[in-house]
């Protein structure tokens, strides 16, 4: 009977000073995954940088290779024709896709002079960052934004018209309502919103 009483006490002792040895850790845990974690302008510059590695690869590796090699070229209507995708298409469809997975990650392709209205800026932050980005292209134009309850962080950063092939393809496309992009143009930008809880 005593050495039940005892071993009650050392498990009542065992389980106090555990309590107090993992307050602070859980306490700190909670704190890593709150408000206090990772900088809203960060994860979404993280995100970005993935994005464009991932659209960059396409574009070199997969569409520009093959095309150079005649194998398959890429075009708009890729599913008719066989073909593969444009890189623009390929970064819309995968953001669709990310917004499928429930995450409530979003990035898309906008821009000012769209070639489909769907692509075009859906709130005074995302035309004004356009507007500013077509001045200053070197730094990301950042805001949050609420739809309904919640609120979101959103970047919008630069897309440049960074080859002959941009240009052309929206300068000569019938439903482009600019024609005059130039070299090295801001041509649009990649609108990326992450929820802020
Ligand atoms: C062969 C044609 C073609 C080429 C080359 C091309 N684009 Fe596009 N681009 C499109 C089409 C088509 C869309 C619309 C895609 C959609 O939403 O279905 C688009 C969409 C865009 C958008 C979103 C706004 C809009 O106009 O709808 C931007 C910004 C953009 N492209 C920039 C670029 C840049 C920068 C390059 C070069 C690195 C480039 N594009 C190369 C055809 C092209």
């Amino acid at each position: 009977m005593h050495r039940v009483t005892v071993s009650f006490y050392a498990a009542a002792f065992f389980i106090l000073i555990s309590g107090v040895w993992w307050g602070p850790s859980a306490l700190s845990a909670k704190e890593r995954t709150g408000s206090s974690g990772i900088p809203p302008e960060k994860a979404a510059a993280y995100i970005y940088d993935v994005i464009k590695a991932d659209r960059t690869l396409y574009t070199t590796e997969i569409v520009n290779r093959l095309q150079a090699k005649n194998i398959i070229s890429a075009s708009e209507h890729w599913e008719q024709e066989n073909t593969l995708m444009l890189p623009a298409q390929f970064l819309q469809h995968s953001g669709k896709l990310a917004a499928e997975n429930g995450s409530e990650i979003r990035y898309r392709l906008i821009g000012l002079w769209p070639i489909y209205r769907r692509n075009a800026p859906v709130s005074d932050l995302e035309r004004n960052a356009l507007e500013s980005l077509r001045k200053n292209p070197s730094v990301p134009v950042t805001g949050i934004v609420t739809s309904g309850r919640k609120q979101y962080f959103q970047a919008i950063y630069p897309d440049l018209a960074a080859s002959q092939v941009c240009i052309d393809c929206h300068n000569g496309h019938l439903l482009s309502p600019k024609r005059d992009f130039k070299l090295n143009d801001v041509m649009g930008g990649i609108a990326i919103t992450i929820p802020l809880e």
